[in-house]
């Protein structure tokens, strides 16, 4: 079966290294790919009710309830997914929204289930309208209903599947329509990770991948760390960094990845302290000089740095908003005085903006 790419995706993410989608080289990823709980870091309170929902389905000999992860790309939606079958010693078939084009395609995929196995949507909210209905009763009461045969001779037969559990992930639970959403009896949002949480993980990669890393001498921080604190709260971006600082502690260096080669490496790739790369620079310099500071409208920044509207919400804006650098207003986006700080510009305050008071800082908002 065809599966449908978006080609804007591919073309940023040819340009860049920060992205938080898939790039070619990230195609081993499966070999970093944590295969229980145990080894997968952060995100402590999915992985509490996990453990919970999990013991309690296997105890009950169920299949899991539905479940709907969301989040922006790179945080871990599809390992975890992997990880919940795995727990619950079961098959996992995997498909995507857009691979299923017609009933009859999820039919077949649902006639295949075994008890309590998982059916894994990927970009869910891709899915198209007819095939939604179709998924409404295989939810609910796991049952198919199919139309055989055409005009007066056409009859519904009914098929009765077996237990099984849905698992959903998007980076657009909005996109969702509402009566899918609410067939989800568990809804997981996934946050970006803390530095501390990434540096498990970069250490956990560095040493499946055989990388060795140098521990830092008493108050000084670590390579390991160094790569966490540039990957935007990102594991998938943190695994790639991981890699590029790899090669440069090979060719320039003794192969040991320390905070000096990781530096030299990361200003090599313009990825700045913070894990802020060109792209992410000229979207504040945009606010900032073109607009004052801002608010500026959604689309008249998309238009402004030439990215898509969705790319700046979903890839861009989570870690802008984590750092404080951005904040968005019923007026639009603003830069706050931190962006202005980190990019060197003095810092004015906008005037004349009723909405400075209501501004609100932060992710959430
Ligand atoms: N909590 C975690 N612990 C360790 N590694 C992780 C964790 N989350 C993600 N990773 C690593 O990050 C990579 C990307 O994760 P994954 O593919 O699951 O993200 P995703 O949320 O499905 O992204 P997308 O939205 O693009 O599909 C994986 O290869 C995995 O190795
Ligand atoms: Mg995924």
């Amino acid at each position: 079966m065809p599966i449908e790419f978006d080609s804007d995706q591919f073309d940023e993410a040819e340009e860049r290294m920060v992205t938080s989608r898939v790039l070619a080289e990230d195609d081993n990823e499966n070999s970093l790919r944590p295969q229980s709980l145990r080894e997968y870091f952060g995100q402590e309170k999915i992985k509490d009710m996990l453990r919970v929902f999990i013991d309690a389905a296997k105890f009950r000999n169920e299949p899991l309830d539905h479940t709907l992860l969301y989040g922006p790309p790179g945080l871990g939606k599809t390992t975890l997914a992997g990880i919940i079958a795995a727990e619950m010693g079961v098959n996992i078939r995997t498909t995507t929204g857009p691979a299923i084009e017609k009933p009859r395609d999820l039919a077949a995929i649902l006639t295949n289930l075994n008890e309590n196995d998982i059916l894994f949507i990927d970009e869910i909210h891709r899915l198209n309208r007819t095939v939604e209905e179709v998924l409404y009763p295989a939810m609910e009461d796991f049952m198919l209903d199919i139309i055989v045969g055409q005009g007066p001779a056409a009859r519904t037969i009914r098929i009765d599947l077996k237990k099984f559990t849905l698992i959903g992930a998007t980076t657009r639970a909005g996109q969702l329509s509402s009566p899918l959403r609410d067939r989800f009896g568990v809804q997981f949002k996934l946050d970006l990770y803390s530095n501390a949480e990434l540096e498990q993980i970069v250490r956990r990669s560095a040493g499946i991948l055989g990388i060795p890393v140098k521990d830092p001498a008493p108050g000084e921080v670590s390579g390991t760390y160094e790569i966490a604190r540039r990957s935007r709260g990102t594991p998938r971006i943190a695994n790639r960094l991981l890699k590029r600082v790899r090669d440069y502690a090979q060719v320039r260096s003794n192969g040991v990845i320390d905070k000096d080669i990781t530096d030299i490496a990361l200003q090599a790739l313009d990825i700045d302290k913070l894990g802020l790369d060109a792209i992410d620079r000229r979207l504040l310099q945009s606010i900032i000089v073109n607009f004052g500071g801002g608010p500026v409208g959604l689309e008249t920044l998309a238009y402004t740095i030439g990215e898509e509207t969705v790319t700046i919400e979903d890839v861009y804006e989570p870690y802008l908003m984590q750092l404080g650098f951005l904040s968005r207003t019923p007026r639009g986006r603003c830069a706050t005085p931190a962006a202005y700080a980190h990019m060197g510009i003095p810092y004015q305050a906008p005037s004349g903006n009723q909405d400075a008071d209501q501004m609100t800082f932060g992710v959430g908002k």
